[in-house]
């Protein structure tokens, strides 16, 4: 049998994470008993809520443990089955990312259909990724026709497809943010907005004020902070905030301070709501289907950041919460 490299969590972070916080760790693998399958991970994702799993407190998700592998989505391939229904080949979706095998009960494995995408598409636009930016926008925030619609983070994983999504159920006009002039230039050229911010740039308010001069009427909000504040000064009444992630302070040290203009939200009656993705997993399947889609008719443009190699993965995850990613941030790993 092949040994396996895992990562652990072996220190808490405080503030931005660093690489002595973590250790790759050998380990052996067994063989699959009846039930069970042996997975070789091909692909693993780093994500930005892994952030908060790293701090011991109470969460929607309980912190990783000391001196255990980390968790996270990856897909790989079945090497050794205990399972009839999951052959030696089959390509599988699962949790156990963060290392390059993993030993899983067949029920916690999830078969994905390569002939329809690359499979490491189901850690993106056809998995948890793309169905957040599709709850956020549908469930959540209502998005109709006509609407304009504020994208922040938008050149990330979730935003990048939240901006395209945005625009098939109608939009008028679709306004992203994003970190530097590169960005904002694919932005422009690759995902389809109609207008792009460089929050580094200058008065968010002022810029986004410019990119919708109508207003804004849906703000799906990536990033917390001054992000809010901005959206909150030019919002349209009635309109409405999907809370998807506050990315600006997952580091932070100390509590962060909240927009200081949230009495916007009464006099334009507002609807500002947070979501976690697990709790539309009942989308899943609509989602699936209208995403394949837009991907066929060309409609839907994914990209990806990839790095290569376990031992590379932390720095990928550090790297993605820098903004060194566009698209969905990916490890690769050797795939034989
Ligand atoms: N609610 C849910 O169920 C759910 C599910 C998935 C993800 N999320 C949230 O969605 C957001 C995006 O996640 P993702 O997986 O798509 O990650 P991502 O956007 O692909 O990567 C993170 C990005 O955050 C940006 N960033 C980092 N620090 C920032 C700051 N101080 N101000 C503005 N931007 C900053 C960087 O882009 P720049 O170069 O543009 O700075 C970086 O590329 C996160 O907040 C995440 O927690 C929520």
């Amino acid at each position: 049998m092949p040994t396996s490299r895992e990562v652990h969590l072996v220190a808490r972070p405080v503030g931005e994470p660093d690489p002595t916080d973590f250790s790759l760790v050998e380990t052996s693998v067994d063989e699959p008993g009846p039930g069970q399958v042996l997975v070789r991970n091909d692909w693993i994702s780093v994500d930005p809520y892994m952030r908060g799993r790293m701090n011991d407190t109470k969460s929607y998700v309980p912190p990783f443990q000391l001196g255990e592998p980390m968790e996270g989505g990856a897909v790989g391939t079945v090497v050794s089955s205990g399972s009839d229904d999951l052959p030696v080949g089959t390509a599988v979706s699962h949790f156990a990312g963060w290392r390059e095998y993993a030993l899983l009960p067949e029920k916690a494995v999830r078969p994905v259909d390569t002939s329809l995408a690359p499979a490491q598409a189901y850690l993106g636009a056809l998995g948890m990724v793309g169905l957040t930016a599709y709850a956020g926008l549908t469930e959540v925030a209502e998005v109709r026709e006509g609407d304009t619609v504020f994208i922040s983070g938008a050149a990330g994983a979730v935003g990048s497809i939240a901006g395209q999504i945005a625009r098939q159920l109608g939009a008028k006009r679709v306004v992203g943010s994003a970190g530097g002039p590169e960005k904002k230039r694919r932005l422009l050229e690759e995902f389809g907005f109609d207008a792009a911010i460089d929050y580094r740039e200058g008065s968010l308010t002022k810029q986004l004020a410019q990119a919708a001069p109508d207003g804004v009427d849906v703000y799906f909000d990536n990033v917390g902070g001054d992000h809010l504040q901005a959206a909150l000064n030019v919002m349209n009444e009635f309109g409405r905030v999907a809370l998807c992630g506050q990315i600006a302070s997952y580091n932070a040290t100390e509590p962060v301070p909240g927009p200081n203009n949230m009495f916007m939200a009464v006099g334009k009656r507002l609807n500002l709501r947070g979501f976690i993705v697990g709790d539309h997993n009942h989308l899943a399947g609509e989602y699936a289907r209208r995403a394949a889609g837009w991907i066929a008719e060309g409609k839907l443009h994914t990209e990806e950041t990839v790095v290569d190699g376990i031992d590379n993965s932390v720095q990928a995850f550090l790297d993605m919460m820098r903004g060194a990613n566009t698209g969905k941030m990916l490890v690769r790993l050797p795939q034989q």
